[in-house]
């Protein structure tokens, strides 16, 4: 676990608190977040060019590249990537375009030995470097070790593999304050993609508080989990936002140096700008809200389980988690279309909801310092 992060133990404690006192943590100030943030084009392409190609983001989970030529291909950023699995063992990124003519080599998820571009059949190692040119000699000059396929920098850490598209020089900082997530007994369950019809940023704001369970979630979450009762937290810029079951009762007699947070609560971890790490009972997410437009939202979401074999429990558990999640993306479509009322100059962060005010402050300050 990070340092900044406080153990089990101590998150429990404090739980536990909040529930006999009836309170939860609280932000130092409200937050005023203009709405234009979420309308206006020239903020989202500085968000985009300033902040998600800028910031180390992970792009998807070390088990989803399980062997040698496994990979990933999408967008990330609005721009198509490719990771895949050396020979070496390393994971590595690359803009997802052959060098001849720029024919985009692969789609989707796979394994593959070398990847070949279906146009002209150059092939490119799983290294990046390209190896055949079919009758070369219709290249002069050519030089083979210069155009290989454009890497991305590319860290695999804490079970994620992480890319910056466009490196400030401080990626190794970023990476380093978040936790190992996943360690090697984590398998991929599943990788599902959809997309929605709202500002990626308006679904990220729906996963940082608990102020909205009761009311919103009231015949899935709320029945299982407390309302507006949650621990906030954050490393670097990132946020950690513990939610209680009602389970957590349990532990009140289980002796605290032995409590554990696993089955009494969901955490949920924003890594900054636009991914969460969840816990649940039987599983953890990690999500990717990727921006394709300004209203439109690609929504990635790896399921990873470190139980043996097939179990009906996790089953049980992700279908419930769906319902829920599904209530919270028909309330950031509601949003969405809310903002053509242009009825408010500014959204109103709460004190509860200081995970959000940690987000969009740490946003500004990234935009106001490129
Ligand atoms: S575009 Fe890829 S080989 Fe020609
Ligand atoms: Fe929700």
């Amino acid at each position: 676990m990070s340092a900044i992060l406080a153990d089990d133990r101590t998150v429990i404690e404090r739980l536990l608190n909040h529930i006999d006192r009836k309170t939860t943590d609280m932000s130092e100030d409200v937050w005023l977040e203009p709405v234009e943030h979420y309308t206006s084009v020239q903020r989202f392409e500085a968000e985009i060019a300033q902040v998600l190609r800028r910031t180390p983001t992970p792009f998807c989970p070390s088990a989803a590249l399980p062997e040698v030529g496994s990979y990933v291909a999408r967008n990330a950023a609005l721009t198509p990537l490719v990771a895949v699995r050396g020979s070496d063992g390393v994971a590595r990124a690359f803009r997802n375009a052959c060098r001849h003519r720029g024919v985009q080599l692969v789609d989707g998820t796979g394994c593959k030995k070398a990847l070949t571009c279906r146009y002209h059949a150059w092939s490119y190692g799983l290294d990046g470097q390209l190896r055949g040119v079919p009758d070369e000699h219709g290249f002069p000059g050519l030089d083979k070790r210069r155009r290989g396929l454009v890497p991305v920098t590319t860290v695999e850490k804490h079970g994620m593999v992480f890319i910056t598209q466009d490196p400030q020089g401080t990626t190794e900082t970023e990476v380093d304050v978040i936790p190992d997530f996943f360690g090697p007994d984590w398998r991929l369950l599943s990788a599902v993609e959809q997309e929605f019809d709202f500002n990626w940023k308006i679904f990220v704001d729906g996963l940082l508080e608990g102020y909205h369970i009761r009311s919103t979630h009231a015949e899935t979450f709320y029945p299982r989990q407390y309302d507006n009762i949650t621990v906030v937290e954050s490393f670097g810029r990132n946020s950690r936002v513990s939610y209680p079951y009602r389970s957590i009762e349990k532990l009140r007699s289980v002796p605290a140096a032995q409590r554990r947070a696993a089955g009494s609560l969901t955490q949920l971890n924003h890594l900054f700008p636009n991914v969460s790490v969840a816990t649940f009972p039987t599983h953890m997410t990690m999500a990717v809200l990727e921006p394709l437009a300004i209203d439109r939202t690609l929504l990635v979401t790896y399921t990873l389980s470190n139980r043996e074999g097939e179990d009906e429990a996790v089953q049980k558990g992700r279908d419930f988690v769906t319902q829920g999640t599904a209530e919270d993306r028909e309330m950031a479509s509601a949003i969405q279309r809310g903002l053509a009322t242009r009825a408010n100059d500014a959204f109103t962060f709460g004190l509860f909801e200081g995970a959000s005010r940690h987000f969009h402050r740490n946003l500004k300050s990234v935009l106001a310092n490129p």
